[in-house]
């Protein structure tokens, strides 16, 4: 058997357990999906959205990158979030970066990982220009410390989109918040909250005053 059949088969005794539990379980979720949270998270294998957080399919909407960034050319990301803010309606967007992170890690040391390089390059940037702060740390404690910085960096970020500041202004929400998970014991801490139009640098902020 192939290790990818061991999934396939998993698949099958999960959705006859979910049944067994609640029989309307994927009636009520194959037309329609309302989560309250949209989820920016690291690939990282072992911080999966759903399971750390104890939710169910439906509750979370879903983006995962290296390292959780939020780069305001990601077509993808920029998608993932208008449509979680503007159609699912969400009320609260949840960037979520872990400790010992090998995104962080690889863009602190000087290895060229070819295509990888652009993406890390952002990371970089961000140690860039917090060097001092980093560098004040302990050697051992510097990854920690610029996964923490980048993840408020992330949450800044979603500041300055428009989708975000439209849905601040038009609606109120959502929330936004910048989290860090411990690998070591699982648990979630919250770094930074940041509530509907909160004030940013006036350079960022867009006016929509005229729009109908
Ligand atoms: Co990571």
């Amino acid at each position: 058997m192939r290790e990818s059949d061991k999934l396939l088969m998993a698949n099958k005794a999960w959705a006859r357990e979910r049944v067994a539990v609640d029989p309307n379980f994927f009636g009520r979720l194959k037309d329609q999906q309302r989560p309250g949270f949209l989820w920016i998270g690291c690939s990282d294998s072992r911080v999966p959205a759903n399971e750390i957080t104890g939710t169910a399919p439906g509750e979370v909407f879903v983006h995962r990158n290296i390292a959780n960034l939020v780069v305001p050319t990601d077509l993808n990301l920029l998608s993932v979030v208008q449509y979680a803010v503007d159609v699912l309606e969400v009320e609260h967007v949840i960037v979520c970066g872990h400790d010992n992170c090998g995104g962080i890690k690889a863009a602190m040391t000087p290895r060229s990982y070819g295509p990888l390089n652009k993406w890390l390059r952002n990371i970089k940037d961000t140690y860039h220009a917090n060097r001092a702060e980093i560098e004040a740390a302990p050697p051992q404690e510097r990854i920690t410390r610029l996964s923490q910085i980048s993840i408020r960096e992330q949450v800044h970020n979603l500041t300055k989109t428009s989708v975000i500041q439209r849905s601040w202004y038009l609606h109120d929400r959502p929330w936004l918040h910048g989290w860090s998970y411990s690998l070591n014991d699982g648990i979630l801490h919250e770094l930074i909250s940041v509530a509907p139009r909160m004030p940013i640098d006036p350079i960022y902020q867009f006016d929509f005053s005229g729009e109908p």
